[in-house]
């Protein structure tokens, strides 16, 4: 299974719900995860209402299966000193640098330089072991830029060709690349059911495959419930609203030929919606990617609602795929908790 999980989609259709959720679900298989966030918006912090994250990996939450949730907000001046102090063991000499703006420059002007930090200090926690050679997290969720900025993200390589050919920064890079190009990653896409995103959906993974990055899965977040059943909803679609008017007298239901229009109009309205999402449904069928799907919290996503999507997915399998294109078995390793045994 993947270790390094990064969660994309269309902007507000739920990378962060999914990403934490995701993270709890796996923490509840007993695993140990840290959800990285990247941009600074401290979204993770708002859903798990705790306070705005340090550039410090932190407990976030204990799930019921003994696993835990840590998170961490990287932060690229911050990735840039630790990257510094690795390399060429500038501690206090990195922060004399930071005072010289040197920082800005990495990180404004050079934002290839940018996101192979952020990838950087995120493949870094994905590799991390501790003394007795274990794996620190068994998985890393990162709740990572949208889908139209995803695959340049990730393609750290691609960026910093033309700035570094040889030296640090260059091996750095090709460092990220293999385990983001390896079966170890997978990049799920969060969708609606809706034209717009399923659309940018299918691009994304087009423009992924095209860059050789391992796709995980498709989540359709937010799905509403059908109401009616198919009989219904084709008289629904119809408009009969004659037959209808009919129904209700039989049934008893009097002064009720104020009621029939909007009631109808309403029925229509939601057969109109399920087709809608159906052909949508179909599109993403064809994608050809494993799925998994959340409902629509009625109340938003609330500290409890997180908890009741993460037992969605883990009822729905999710966070036991490899990425598409490898295919392959799980490799062997290490078991951890009381997770059901699958190896990471
Ligand atoms: N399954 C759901 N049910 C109800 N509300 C949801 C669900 N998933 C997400 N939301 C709500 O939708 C909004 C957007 O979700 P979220 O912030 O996770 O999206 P995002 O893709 O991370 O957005 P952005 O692109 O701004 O980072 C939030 O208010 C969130 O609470
Ligand atoms: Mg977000």
């Amino acid at each position: 299974m993947s270790r390094f999980q990064v969660v994309s989609g269309k902007g507000g259709t739920g990378k962060t719900t999914v990403a934490a959720a995701l993270a709890l679900a796996l923490a509840t298989e007993g695993r140990r995860t840290l959800l990285v966030e990247v941009e600074g918006r401290q979204g993770i912090a708002q859903l798990f209402e705790s306070d705005a994250l340090p550039y410090e990996e932190r407990r976030l939450a204990v799930a019921p299966g003994g696993g835990e949730v840590h998170a961490l907000a990287i932060d690229a001046e911050r990735a840039l000193l630790d990257y510094l102090q690795m390399f060429y063991k500038l501690g206090s000499a990195g922060r004399a640098l930071k005072k010289l703006g040197a920082i800005d420059f990495a990180t404004t002007i050079a934002p290839g330089v940018r996101d192979v930090l952020l990838t950087g200090k995120a493949c870094e926690a994905v590799r991390r072991k501790d003394k007795q050679g274990r794996f620190v997290y068994d998985h890393v969720i990162m709740d990572a830029p949208p889908t139209g900025r995803i695959t340049r993200f990730l393609n750290v390589n691609d960026e910093v060709a033309g700035l570094a050919r040889i030296g640090p920064i260059h091996n750095q890079a090709q460092a990220v690349m293999r385990v983001l190009k390896s079966p170890e990653t997978a990049v799920h896409l969060v969708t609606l059911l809706e034209e717009m995103p399923v659309q940018e959906t299918a691009d994304g993974i087009d423009e992924l495959r095209a860059a050789e990055l391992p796709v995980g899965r498709v989540v359709v977040n937010m799905v509403r419930p059908h109401l009616l059943d198919e009989e219904t909803l084709r008289t629904a679609s119809g408009g009969r609203r004659k037959e209808i008017a009919k129904a209700l007298t039989r049934a008893g239901v009097t002064g009720s030929a104020g009621l029939v229009r909007p009631l109808v109009e309403q029925a229509a309205e939601h057969a109109q919606r399920v087709g809608l999402e159906r052909e949508q449904r179909t599109v993403l069928a064809g994608l050809g990617l494993p799925m998994a799907e959340l409902p629509l919290m009625g109340e938003g996503v609330s500290l409890s609602a997180l908890y009741e999507l993460a037992e969605e997915f883990r009822k729905q399998g999710v966070g036991d795929e490899t990425a598409d294109a490898a295919g392959q078995t799980p490799r062997g390793g290490k078991r951890r908790g009381s997770g059901r045994g699958v190896a990471s």
